[in-house]
């Protein structure tokens, strides 16, 4: 048994933090708003610190799962934040999704004090939480990741260390990158369908058997279809948030973006409409409704 402290019990942090309890983990959590702790304390057992700083305390292992860079910072550093408690040897997992600057900023700060670190952002959206099937992409150490590994392995259905601190953030833009270009293909081809007058349970069920296969196409193509986007999924808002730092990261290393430049600009065109925490498949409100 680990002892664990978990920040952040979001959409995907409630659901992690009760895998490592079911696991057979000792674990604290904190979270910001404390009626959410003691709903996971009284879910799961365990118990909840009043700061990071006291949930971080002689534990081995402190994994979060916050909003953004500024997020990670705020329970990170100063006089309550993780790393004021935490020992030496003990290891820091971000599992938010964030910027590659910040992930190596992190792991900077843990070496100069003895610990480990590793970014490790996920994908599989609050279902993948829930059943414990996330893909897990590291950034850090050999060592660090084997230690930290069997943990993660608890709600993770890929859990793969790809290079040195950072790199788990950039593979997290390379998903986002696909991801949404697949959502507006997606978006545009159950609109032309329904136009040309098609049934769509038919189409979708021919063509998720060939090359248009994909995880958006099986599981928001309804949604698309109903153009019903509330109360389930992945924000837009967060998804503008993960474009932002996907456009920056471009701008240095030189990539060019254009479909994924313009698709955020579609998404603006969701939150202008109220869609900020509607489902990512709401690009479709776009193509229904003009
Ligand atoms: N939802 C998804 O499908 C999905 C999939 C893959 C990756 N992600 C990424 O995972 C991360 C979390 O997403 P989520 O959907 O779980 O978000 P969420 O439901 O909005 O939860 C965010 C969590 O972070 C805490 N938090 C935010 N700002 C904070 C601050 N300044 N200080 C302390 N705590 C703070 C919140 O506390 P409160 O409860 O007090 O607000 C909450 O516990 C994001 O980076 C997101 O991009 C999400």
């Amino acid at each position: 048994m680990t002892r664990v402290a978990f920040i952040g019990l979001g959409v995907m942090g409630y659901p992690m933090a009760g895998h490592l309890r079911r696991g057979g983990h000792e674990v604290t959590v904190y979270n910001r708003t404390a009626a959410k702790a003691a709903r996971w304390v009284e879910e799961y057992g365990g118990a909840s610190a009043p700061t990071p700083r006291e949930a971080a305390t002689d534990r081995e292992l402190v994994l979060m799962c916050v909003g953004n860079d500024d997020d990670i910072r705020s329970v990170v550093y100063g006089a309550d934040g993780a790393l004021a408690g935490m020992k030496k040897s003990a290891i820091l997992v971000d599992h938010t999704t964030a910027s590659a600057s910040i992930a190596r900023e992190l792991d900077a700060a843990c070496k100069e004090r003895g610990m480990g670190f590793l970014d490790a952002p996920v994908s599989g959206g609050q279902e993948g939480a829930i059943n414990g099937r996330l893909g897990i992409m590291c950034g850090g150490d050999a060592d660090t990741f084997a230690q930290v590994k069997p943990v993660l392995d608890l709600y993770a259905r890929e859990c793969t260390l790809i290079g040195p601190a950072g790199s788990g953030q950039l593979t997290k833009m390379v998903n986002q990158i696909a991801l949404v270009g697949l959502l507006q293909g997606l978006a545009e081809a159950i609109n032309f369908g329904k136009r040309a007058g098609l049934d769509m349970e038919k189409v979708i069920g021919v063509i998720s058997k060939g090359v248009a296969q994909s995880w958006p196409l099986e599981n928001r193509w309804k949604a698309m279809d109903e153009v019903k986007f509330d109360g389930f999924g992945f924000a837009v808002d967060w998804m503008r948030k993960d474009l932002a730092i996907c456009l920056e990261e471009a701008g240095r290393n030189g990539a060019r973006l254009p479909a994924t430049a313009l698709i955020d600009q579609f998404y603006a065109q969701v939150q202008a409409r109220g869609g900020n925490r509607w489902d990512t498949s709401s690009l479709m409100h776009l193509l229904a409704n003009d």
